[in-house]
């Protein structure tokens, strides 16, 4: 498939926007200072933290860090749940009800309650076994991405 070029101006701190590539959904999310925050307090909670573990092959090299990104804000992720493939739910909320209170939002699988965090790092005790992929990606200027 061919790379996408995708504007990140209109793109608000805190929001996702939802881009095709391949024909998979690849969520593009401004995370804001809050949002980024979260980050390391819920790395107890996750299966692989740093992802190089079960999920080393989960994202490029330059995404292989805490934000799991190029740049810390913007978060480039392939929109497909690691268990069984359903389409995650983006979940903003930093404190989101009635879930688990050690969860601070991220992406949330409606097929069998997979929780990711915000760097689409996966929670323990969920079915989903890996983080969700980072897809290759570069900036071609500070405010557009090429995936692919
Ligand atoms: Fe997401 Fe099963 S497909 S939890």
């Amino acid at each position: 498939g061919a790379p996408v070029t995708q504007s990140l101006a209109k793109i608000e701190p805190g929001q996702m926007l939802a881009v095709s590539w391949r024909s998979l959904p690849v969520f593009v999310v401004n995370r804001t200072a809050a949002q980024l925050a979260t980050l390391p307090e819920v790395d107890s909670r996750l299966v692989d933290p740093k992802s190089d573990g079960a999920s080393a092959s989960q994202q490029p090299k330059y995404a292989q860090n805490e934000t799991r990104s190029i740049k810390p804000e913007w978060l480039v992720i392939v929109g497909i749940c690691t268990h069984l493939g359903c389409v995650p739910n983006f979940v903003p909320e930093i404190r989101p009800e009635p879930f688990d209170p050690n969860w601070k939002g991220g992406f949330y699988c409606p097929c069998h309650h997979s929780r990711y965090d915000l760097a689409g790092r996966v929670f323990s005790g969920v079915p989903a076994p890996k983080n969700l992929e980072v897809p290759p990606y570069h900036f071609i200027d500070d405010n557009t991405i090429q995936i692919g």
